[in-house]
């Protein structure tokens, strides 16, 4: 099964709405040629808009960081599915760890926002992810079977299907920690017998799941080597148009 792959840069609560534009003019003329990667840009929201037409015609699409799960209504400080799609967004990073630790978001919300997001074709990028203690205690597997399960709860296998998980293991982001390849890939092919068991072949067959924490263009061709592994969530290293696209080129040519 081929599957497209993804390098999505999540640029967290950095870069201002000039600093993104600068980022954009350069990255657009430094991957030229690389179509059979899909690039993912995920700045703050404050640049989605003039990022969306800053990218026209770059083939690099366009992502948030968040959603809230109403369309509209009184809700002081949220973002709506509707208001990302007219931003110009085709993804949204769900779940991610660090709204999972500092803004007490749960499997259920995250469930929610998922089911939010897809009634309005937006790509969720759903991360799921043990912390150290976690780890260290043995409990990987159950941790991600536990969120993964609860995220994809009552989705249809077509849903699914066109779906992108993140497996971000909480003690390699922003630590310089990365998972070794073998490691990466047990855990990332342990998520697809998830989905396979819960939504189907066809559904674990087609979801495209990335490996995020710590990648840098030195490890990227190894992780990238792996079968299950079908790209990256990239923090740090995205937040530099050097480095970001040594990542894509290099995970351009593992998966050619
Ligand atoms: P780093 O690449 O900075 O470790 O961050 C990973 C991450 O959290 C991406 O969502």
């Amino acid at each position: 099964m081929s599957r497209k792959p993804v390098i999505a840069g999540n640029w967290k609560m950095f870069k201002t709405v000039p600093e993104a534009l600068a980022f954009v003019r350069d990255i657009r003329q430094t991957i030229v040629g690389l179509e059979h990667v899909q690039v993912v840009l995920c700045p703050p929201f404050t640049a989605l808009a003039l990022m969306s037409d800053a990218l026209r015609g770059s083939g690099i699409s366009l992502g948030a960081q968040n959603v809230f799960w109403e369309d509209k209504g009184a809700f002081t400080g949220e973002i709506s599915p509707v208001m990302l799609k007219d931003a110009g967004c085709s993804y949204v990073i769900i779940g991610h760890s660090e709204r999972r630790q500092y803004f007490g978001e749960t499997d259920e919300k995250v469930n929610q926002k998922i089911k939010a997001i897809l009634g309005h074709a937006l790509i969720p990028i759903m991360c799921v992810g043990e912390t150290l203690d976690e780890r260290e205690a043995g409990v990987t597997e159950k941790i991600v079977r536990a969120q993964t399960a609860a995220g994809l709860d009552g989705l249809a296998p077509e849903q699914v299907a066109q779906m992108v998980i993140a497996y971000e293991p909480v003690w390699a982001i922003g630590t310089g920690r990365t998972a070794s390849d073998e490691d990466a890939q047990a855990v990332i092919a342990y998520i697809r017998d998830i989905v396979r068991e819960q939504c189907g072949a066809a559904a674990a067959g087609n979801a495209r799941i990335l490996y995020g924490g710590s990648v840098k263009p030195g490890n990227t061709a190894g992780l990238m080597s792996k079968g299950d592994i079908d790209g990256a969530l990239v923090g740090g290293a995205s937040l530099k148009v050097e480095s970001f696209a040594e990542i894509i080129k290099k995970t351009s040519e593992a998966k050619r």
